[in-house]
């Protein structure tokens, strides 16, 4: 479903606009500028964000995407650990959501309908009779503006959007912001911010696929997770919640103790029949400092979420299947990657019994996620 329509693909070789180091720190801290291409009439830049300790972030404003993220292992090797492609016509043509911020409502809409203030709004369906990810041309699949933070302590690229009213069926102008800093500490800091002009719903996140192996080498089964969460949102069988809060406690969905990915995923437990594996929003007990830690022992990396979210979708990649080839032509096969989609619950503008996800004209939307990334 990649719009054609706005795309206009323009290749270029390499081309440095410009680099700016960040003269608070040493010199290794930087962010470089590059341009990847054109589309939408638009330019598109990979920025290149290094820390002190010579890591590497690299982010592109097509979809406010996170590209690559090569951090080290327990031996000091470094690798990439995230979804992304080497070429900007992968990028703008391959899997529409690897690492890309998503929005104007993350997850899913039922049959692409919801009320507000007794007016019927209605979606394109992009997910069989649903709506997914803010619709076919959501925010993974737009140009943003982009500005490097030259005052930041850490490097940082701002993202920011404007999303016109009934863009996607939305009512209301949202002014749409995202803030990526990388820090010494390995933490991608991502702060969101939306402000609308008429009241809408919005539900952001960010859709980045991992694999502590190295992307693209094996599965993640043996990765083992632990994820506060002592609840989690029923689907039914097209994934919409039934609005079921349903405790862990005995399920094969209870990560508050770490278990394997891969331990009880294939058990003839309904949810992970009609999930296809886990495919769930986690209800986050927004207690403990971190909200989820996964660590695979392999190659001894971690990767903690900590968010201010009340949800938080667990993704084993059951739809990957090998045709998308991304950095270094690796095939992204079934289960080779997980996501962490920190955000309010699917469907909540159909229920009344979830966080609301309305905002409000003269409110501001702010939320942040970290993930951040260690050895152990
Ligand atoms: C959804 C999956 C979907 C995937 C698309 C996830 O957020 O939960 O069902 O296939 O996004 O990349």
């Amino acid at each position: 479903m990649m719009k054609n329509r706005l795309l206009t693909l323009t290749l270029v070789t390499g081309a440095i606009v410009f680099a700016s180091c960040n003269q608070s720190s040493k010199n290794k801290e930087m962010v470089k500028q590059e341009i990847y291409g054109t589309t939408q009439g638009k330019e598109v830049y990979m920025f290149t964000l290094t820390n002190k300790e010579g890591n590497v972030l690299k982010l592109t404003n097509f979809g406010a995407k996170i590209n690559w993220i090569e951090v080290p292992d327990k031996n000091g090797n470094k690798d990439n650990i995230t979804f992304g492609y080497d070429t900007f016509e992968g990028t703008i043509t391959g899997d529409k959501y690897f690492g890309a911020v998503v929005g104007r409502y993350a997850n899913r809409i039922a049959k692409g309908k919801f009320t507000l203030d007794g007016v019927e709004n209605n979606l394109p369906l992009n997910d069989g009779p649903n709506t997914l990810h803010g619709g076919p041309a959501g925010w993974h699949s737009v140009v943003w503006n982009a500005e490097i933070l030259k005052d930041s302590k850490y490097p940082a690229v701002k993202f920011t959007y404007v999303s016109p009213d009934m863009e996607e069926g939305f009512p209301g102008t949202v002014n749409a912001e995202v803030v990526y800093t990388w820090t010494d500490n390995n933490e991608i800091v991502m702060d969101y911010k939306c402000t609308t002009d008429k009241k809408t719903v919005v539900n952001v996140t960010n859709h980045a696929y991992f694999n502590l192996h190295g992307a693209g080498n094996g599965d993640i089964l043996d990765h083992v997770l632990t994820l506060k969460a002592s609840a989690f949102t029923p689907i039914d069988s097209v994934m919409i919640p039934t609005g079921e809060i349903r405790p862990v406690a005995g399920t094969p969905f209870d990560f508050t103790t770490p278990h394997a990915i891969g331990e009880r995923i294939n058990e003839q437990y309904n949810q992970l029949i009609l999930g296809k594996g886990y495919d769930h929003n986690f209800v986050l007990d927004n207690i403990d400092p971190v909200d989820v830690t996964v660590y695979d022992s392999a190659s001894g990396r971690v990767l903690e979420v900590i968010t201010d979210q009340p949800g938080m979708q667990f993704y084993t990649g059951n739809f990957l299947d090998g045709t998308q080839i991304g950095h270094g032509g690796k095939p992204y096969n079934y289960r080779s990657g997980f996501c962490l989609e920190s955000g309010h619950y699917p469907d909540s503008p159909n229920h009344p019994n979830f966080p609301s996800t309305v905002l409000n004209p003269g409110d501001t939307l702010k939320t942040q996620t970290i993930y951040r990334f260690s050895v152990r």
